[in-house]
């Protein structure tokens, strides 16, 4: 019933289905077991010959409706809920890629996901290499080699705010035999649903918009079903070949559309254990509840900022997709139809150091690490989250380094404005 309803419907109705007698709310099943009646019972379960929840390190039926809902927001096949976002864009990453494989990524993206690529992922023999994600097709298609596995890009990425040419990512990945991922954490599936656009993972920190109030943080990945791993058996052995860790079975085989998710939950999280508290899973649901009436709001309030600031004689530069003239407002109008996110970045006449003056003028608008949540907040990327990138990895990062990161909450626009302009006047 849930997959024919429109996003609004999906946000507040899908995921957790209560039968005859069972509680209307999604319960909390705060149990890391499960019981059965008779052995063979549960050993079907850990030859994955049948479903069902033993130890919640795998799967948590909390988790699998909050998973539900989102991969229906999505439109995807199936998904799984991760601790982090950091958590779930490895899991994706290493559910196809082992040592000796190669990844090719955008380079404007997360410090956090930049680092995984470049530091650690190469201490488990796997490499990356960047490109920049308006460079042109043939470009981009000279960082492949023939043991990339994928390509990797941010729908609006953070803290550059450039919106990804999805289209063009998915063609190129496609021609080299790999698939999309896409980090869709500050569009959220209300503003961009990149599988219609050929992505063929999406993955997201639920700990931005998704919660939406600063409560909990997790991940969260979502397969479209629609990459052919046996197409390209010999590249992913990991889903094509026998796994000798459950009796030689075979993910592609056995679960088709769903290999993907289902070697990620059996495999990765049986070994690694990162998977999202039932708790948190929990608030993740209330947040996704009125994730619909959130969006809108902070979209509305940020291109009111983004215009004051664009005005303002003390504010050199100003990015947001959805300022006419921006560099990503084509792209904007073309992914994000509806309205892009709450985060918007900017310069000050004077630099870096009058950058963290202003902010320390700030009142309503606090200094957090955080980003895209209710309240209004803000932070100075080349001090906080890119503090380790060389000023040569801050610009190919796309982060400038007298960059003001603005996460525009809901509260009213003209609170927020009246703020940075005491803040500027001081
Ligand atoms: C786009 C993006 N992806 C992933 C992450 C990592 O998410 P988490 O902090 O939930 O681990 C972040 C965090 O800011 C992010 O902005």
């Amino acid at each position: 019933m849930t997959n024919k309803l429109k996003p609004e419907s999906l946000c507040v109705q899908a995921g957790w289905q209560p039968k005859k007698g069972e509680p209307r709310v999604l319960p909390i099943y705060q149990s890391t077991t499960f019981k059965y009646e008779t052995s063979e019972q549960m050993a079907k379960l850990f030859d994955l010959e049948e479903s069902g929840y033993f130890y919640t390190r795998l799967q948590n039926p909390t988790n699998d409706a909050v998973a539900a809902k989102i991969a229906a927001l999505e439109g995807g096949v199936a998904a799984m809920l991760t601790s982090s976002g950091q958590a779930a864009n490895f899991f994706a990453f290493f559910n196809i890629c082992e040592a000796g494989d190669h990844i090719v990524s955008a380079s404007s993206i997360y410090g956090g996901t930049y680092n995984l690529l470049a530091v650690t992922l190469k201490k488990l023999g796997i490499e990356c290499t960047f490109i920049d994600q308006d460079a042109s097709e043939e470009e981009i298609g000279k960082a492949f080699r023939p043991n990339t596995k994928l390509l990797f890009g941010e729908t609006i990425a953070n803290p550059g705010i450039m919106v990804l040419d999805i289209e063009k990512f998915a063609r190129i990945a496609h021609k080299h035999g790999v698939p999309l991922v896409v980090d869709n954490t500050f569009a959220t599936p209300i503003n961009c649903r990149p599988f219609e656009w050929g992505a063929d993972i999406v993955t997201h920190s639920t700990t931005k918009y998704m919660d939406g109030h600063a409560t909990t943080v997790g991940g969260c990945i979502v397969d479209s079903g629609n990459f052919d791993w046996e197409a390209h058996a010999d590249k992913y052995p990991g889903l094509c070949q026998p796994d000798p860790s459950y009796h030689g079975l075979t993910y592609s085989k056995a679960f088709g559309k769903m290999a993907f998710i289902t070697k990620a939950t059996s495999q990765l999280m049986r070994d690694l254990g990162s998977t999202q508290s039932p708790q948190n899973a929990f608030l993740l649901n209330l947040g996704l509840e009125t994730l619909h009436l959130r969006m809108p709001q902070h979209c509305k309030n940020a291109l009111a900022v983004a215009t004051w600031l664009k005005n303002c004689d003390k504010v050199a530069w100003v990015h947001y997709p959805e300022l006419p003239g921006d560099k990503y407002y084509d792209l904007a109008k073309k992914y994000l139809p509806n309205g892009s996110c709450g985060v918007l970045s900017f310069g000050l006449k004077g630099g870096r150091d009058i950058a963290i003056r202003f902010m320390d003028n700030l009142q309503l608008a606090a200094i957090v690490t955080h980003v895209a949540d209710a309240r209004t907040c803000v932070l100075h990327p080349a001090s906080h989250t890119h503090r380790q990138l060389t000023d040569e990895q801050l610009i190919e990062a796309g982060v400038a380094p007298d960059l003001i990161r603005f996460s525009v909450g809901i509260e009213n626009a003209d609170d927020i404005i009246a703020d940075i302009e005491q803040a500027l006047n001081k």
